[in-house]
């Protein structure tokens, strides 16, 4: 069955078309970022028009490379929620056009049970139940996940998703955007004990985060340097910015690994999954490696490219969800 996915949740326009769930034809992902950069952040307005621009265009490579005609394909998704509801809405117009247009299903997919069904696609062994982790620029969720299909959520962030964070981080440092990546490169040559920053914890045994004190403790940190100030460059030098960002990542990673194991142990899971952009990061994939392996639960992640926001993942989804004939209507919504 080939399946036609669509992802326009935030600033990627993205379309791929994919096969019985794993076999990728063609996975075409037209980044917003140098529009965003200057920003700092995403800006809804720009993103948009950027989706509205260069839709079309990247349905169209996404069907040329798969080397298929429009009419081999089965079914159309697309992620409908959550995300920007401007950028979200995009995506499901095209998709609904599709669908209706060449008279095929179509199927609305959970951009978050996305990002956790894109380790599928890379390795077929996985166990359930398992504990989920996603992380990304917008959500920081741990679900209880019973099949590709089936998730629970069983704990989220009360403030700054863990992508944010970085990227708040960034921001302080005089570092561009997104500064994931550059904070993941520039504290492999940092020391992750120079500064001891707050690790939240919430409440006793809680699943939540909390990752709003550990960014206004590096802003504190950088106001005590010689010269500051949010967005620009505090002034550090290059052994100091290093060991400020290992420091910061480390406080992130040591909650996301923490509060990871802990669900695992307490929904006596078969494995752990992680997805989303922040899980490119090398430090939070090493430590959640090291601290699986220690507990013999097996540890997923996909590749970069299926860790950060892809329609590859979208389309893989939905051939589960056409099994278990979860068709949406034309009436279906985005919900942000
Ligand atoms: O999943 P994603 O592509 O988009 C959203 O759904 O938000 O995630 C983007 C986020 C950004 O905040 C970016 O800074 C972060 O993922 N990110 C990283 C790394 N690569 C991307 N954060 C930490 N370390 C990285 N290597
Ligand atoms: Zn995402």
């Amino acid at each position: 069955m080939i399946i036609l996915g669509i992802e326009t949740s935030c600033d990627e326009t993205s379309a791929s078309v994919v096969e019985d769930g794993i076999k990728v034809h063609s996975n075409i992902v037209a980044s917003q970022q140098a529009l965003h950069t200057r920003f700092g952040g995403v800006v809804p307005e720009i993103a948009c028009r950027a989706h509205t621009d260069t839709i079309i265009t990247v349905i169209d490579k996404a069907v040329t490379e798969a080397n298929i005609k429009i009419k081999d394909i089965d079914a159309i998704s697309v992620a409908n929620t959550p995300g920007l509801i401007g950028a979200l809405l995009i995506g499901l117009t095209a998709a609904k056009t599709l669908s209706w247009i060449l008279k095929v299903p179509l199927i609305t997919i959970n951009h978050l049970h996305a990002h956790i069904y894109a380790s599928k696609i890379e390795y077929d062994d996985i166990d359930y139940p398992a504990i989920s982790l996603v992380v990304s620029g917008g959500h920081t969720s741990l679900f209880l996940t019973q099949s590709e299909t089936r998730h629970t959520p069983v704990g989220g962030t009360i403030d700054d998703a863990a992508g944010e964070a970085f990227d708040k981080v960034g921001k302080i440092l005089g570092l561009g955007y997104p500064a994931g990546p550059e904070i993941d490169t520039i504290s492999q040559k940092g020391n992750e004990k120079a500064i001891l920053f707050p690790r939240s914890y919430l409440k006793k045994d809680s699943l939540d985060f909390s990752f709003s004190g550990v960014k206004t403790a590096v802003l504190y940190h950088c106001l005590g340097q010689d010269s500051r100030d949010s967005g620009e460059n505090p002034g550090l030098k290059d052994r100091e910015l290093a060991d400020l960002a290992a420091s910061f990542q480390e406080a992130v990673v040591d909650v996301l690994v923490n509060k990871t194991i802990f669900a695992a142990t307490r929904f006596s899971v078969k494995s752990i999954i992680l997805g989303g952009g922040v899980a490119c990061n090398s430090r939070l994939r090493q430590k959640l490696t090291d601290a699986a392996k220690q507990r013999d639960i097996p540890l997923y992640y996909p590749s970069k490219k299926l860790c950060m926001d892809n329609a590859a993942m979208v389309a893989g989804l939905a051939y589960h969800k056409y099994g278990e004939k979860e068709v949406a209507g034309l009436e279906v919504e985005a919900i942000p």
